[in-house]
């Protein structure tokens, strides 16, 4: 081995290294921010170790460089662009995003290997499976990913669309997959396999992804998530790199374990969601299946609230979906803020999928500032609610449900914050909708619990006025 090849495995190894570390890391909110920046010094030292191996062999022309340098500036430029500008709700369709490139870019180097090295030569099995998946893999998780963009960012239908004969065209892409698979690695002397591997692995990804609704998108992301990483490490073998096999099935496992975790913490199957079931949209004004309709429901005002907040010992504030949608997260970091300056003890129960996307609770939270130790996770929290005075519920619904303790409904089974065994209740919301399983909440008619119909941004506005008046 030469001195390069040498220097150059340490640096894939010590890159290697990072990004398990900066994984580790991003467990926590504490040390996610390092974790970030540490895998993304091992991705630099991964990319300028690439470009030096490339100089060393000399092989490159200029409009090889030109291409390459134009690659990475306008890689480089947009993904540091949209990166800081993102707002945090749109985070889930930027990833999106970024796994079509991953997914396109696994394809791309599959391509190129299959028509520059393989086409009327004989194939090793060794070459040919990593390529022919690559193609296929990489080209399911483009289309997916483009058409999981286009739902989150609302300019594709977020409900599931379908049309007649849309399984049939999918069951004839996988065959057209098959057959166009064994072509290439029994005769690769043409290229028409490839470019029908390829042209069915774009049409099954697009109709895998257009009959899944919206809501359930984030599970579908973090799976497609998991295929780019897949890809990458095919990518890996194929143009036998190590730190792409690394990092690729790093990605692959991080993207499937969230995938399961996400599932399970929905109490659902990844097999369900694919199959499409409930979460077509978000809460769109329909009461929703699985209970009536709570009638005896109390309604409580903002002066009230503040009255029940200033005279507590423990507040629990239980956010979901509909913080995030009323972008109210400065207003509840105030309360809370004002609440903890009097003495009062203010706590943040987390639900693992509460809103929209993995960690979104956190994210939203941490971004205004509001104490790690206060963000209590679901067993933590339950074990705090017993001796809660007042849990306000803002804008969050299914994971407060007590329905999910009962068989037969679209929740049952799912964990759930345990609010209803706090003092009192205060749900802040604007009508008496379903959230995002379609399931009516008995929640809202128990005894302790009382109602203010408005958006979260504007009650915990009147709320932190009124709160101000009687801790005064
Ligand atoms: P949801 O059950 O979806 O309930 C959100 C509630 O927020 C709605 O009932 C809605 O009622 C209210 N709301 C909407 N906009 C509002 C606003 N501007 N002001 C005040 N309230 C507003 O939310 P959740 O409790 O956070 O549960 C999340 C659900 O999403 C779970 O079923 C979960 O399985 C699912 N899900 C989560 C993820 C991840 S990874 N987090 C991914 C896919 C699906 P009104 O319309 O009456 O205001």
């Amino acid at each position: 081995m030469s001195l390069l090849k040498t220097i150059a495995s340490l640096i894939y190894l010590l890159s290697a290294v990072c990004y398990v570390i900066g994984v580790h890391m991003m467990r926590s909110p504490k040390t996610a921010r390092n974790g970030n920046l540490l895998s993304g010094l091992g991705m630099a030292m991964a990319v300028v170790m690439i470009l030096v191996e490339i100089i060393a062999k000399g092989q490159i022309t200029l409009i090889g460089w030109t291409v390459l340098f134009a690659g990475l500036l306008i890689g480089i430029l947009y993904g540091v662009i949209r990166a800081r500008k993102v707002p945090m709700t749109d985070v889930p369709q930027l990833v999106s995003l970024f796994n079509a490139v991953g997914g396109g870019a696994a394809a791309t180097i599959g391509i190129f290997d299959y028509t520059h090295e393989a086409v009327g030569t004989s194939l090793s099995l060794a070459f040919s499976i990593p390529v022919l998946l690559d193609i296929i893999i990489g080209g399911i998780t483009f289309s997916g990913s483009l058409i999981a963009t286009g739902k989150l960012s609302g300019h594709v239908p977020g409900k599931p669309i379908s049309f007649p004969g849309d399984k049939l065209i999918n069951g004839l892409a996988v065959l057209a997959i098959i057959v166009a698979g064994v072509w290439m690695i029994g005769f690769p002397s043409a290229y028409w396999p490839m470019v029908l591997a390829l042209l069915a692995s774009l049409i099954f990804g697009l109709l895998m992804t257009l009959p899944i609704g919206g809501a359930d998108m984030p599970v579908v992301v973090s799976l497609l998530n998991a295929f780019t990483g897949l890809a990458v490490a095919f990518a890996g073998f194929v143009i036998d790199n190590q730190v792409l096999i690394i990092a690729g099935a790093l990605v692959g496992a991080a993207g499937t374990i969230l995938t399961l975790q996400m599932a399970e913490a929905m109490n659902r199957s990844v097999a369900n969601i694919i199959a499409g079931g409930f979460g077509s949209g978000d809460s769109n004004g329909s009461t929703g299946a699985g209970a009536e309709v709570p009638t005896n429901i109390k309604k409580t005002t903002p002066d009230d609230v503040g009255m029940q907040l200033a005279y507590a010992h423990n507040v629990m504030i239980v956010p979901g979906y509909g913080l995030a949608a009323a972008q109210a997260q400065h207003e509840v970091a105030e309360l809370a803020k004002l609440l903890t300056d009097a003495g009062i003890n203010v706590n943040y129960a987390i639900h693992p999928v509460a809103g929209r996307m993995p960690g979104h609770m956190n994210v939203l939270l941490a971004d205004v500032n509001v104490p790690y130790d206060q963000m209590k996770q679901l067993d933590e929290a339950n074990s705090m609610f017993e001796n809660t005075d007042v849990s306000l519920v803002i804008g969050a619904n299914d994971v407060t449900n007590p329905l999910a303790r009962e068989k037969g409904n679209a929740i049952s089974g799912m964990p759930i914050l345990d609010v209803d065994k706090s003092k009192s209740v205060v749900v802040i919301k604007r009508s008496m909708s379903t959230g995002y399983a379609g399931v009516q909440n008995p929640l809202f008619s128990e005894d302790q619990t009382s109602m203010m119909f408005s958006d979260a941004k504007k009650g915990l506005q009147e709320i932190i006025a009124a709160t101000k008046g009687y801790l005064d």
